[in-house]
């Protein structure tokens, strides 16, 4: 199984690679990983097995943060609704691409989190509010989705990894905690990407 130990941090030279585009069929290897980063995500969200493994809570994560550099991400976001036990997004995505997105942008009011940055970066990370992705299941079949609020800043964190972009990167460096123009703001994070 996957673990903090297995996690590259800021720093590491190959978060700031362009990852390398996949083709199918899968190799044993890499579908091996896809399975391997969801249940991460799901271990690190069952509080049991966060503690007797030291995970950190994380609702994304991106193949270039276990050192491998291709275009593979896994989110495993829950339902904002608590009582119901049906993820909101629950995917890994091969070569994820946004088709299009909305005008209007959103972000999160206590910024971003990410499982390869051990500190706490406060500031505003803009983001689209409403986005269409396109990617391939691990079966290369090609799908599209259309996501809005924290699904859609999620898999937009994890594309950004892809393309060796850190969420620090996209915060305003001469005024960190100011809002852009007629953004939107969502409540705190359920957890990290
Ligand atoms: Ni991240």
């Amino acid at each position: 199984m996957i673990t903090m130990n297995d996690v590259i941090r800021e720093g590491h030279p190959t978060l700031r690679l362009t990852a390398e585009a996949l083709s199918f069929p899968l190799d044993s290897k890499t579908a091996k990983l896809a399975e391997d980063l969801l249940e991460f995500l799901k271990n690190s969200q069952d509080p049991e097995t966060a503690e007797e493994y030291d995970l950190r809570p994380g609702v994304g994560i991106a193949a270039p943060q276990v050192d491998r550099s291709i275009r593979l991400i896994a989110v495993h976001v829950p339902s904002s609704d608590e009582e119901s036990e049906e993820p909101e997004f629950s995917s890994v995505l091969v070569n994820p691409k946004i088709l299009s997105h909305s005008v209007q942008q959103t972000c999160l009011s206590d910024g971003e989190g990410c499982l390869s940055v051990d500190r706490e970066v406060p500031g505003i990370v803009p983001r689209h509010k409403r986005i269409t992705v396109e990617y391939y299941d691990l079966e290369g079949n090609k799908q599209k989705k259309r996501l809005r609020d924290f699904p859609a800043i999620v898999v937009q964190h994890e594309i950004d990894h892809l393309n060796g972009v850190m969420f620090y990167d996209r915060i305003d460096e001469d005024n960190p905690l100011a809002l852009p123009d007629g953004i939107d703001v969502l409540g705190a994070a359920p957890s990290e990407e």
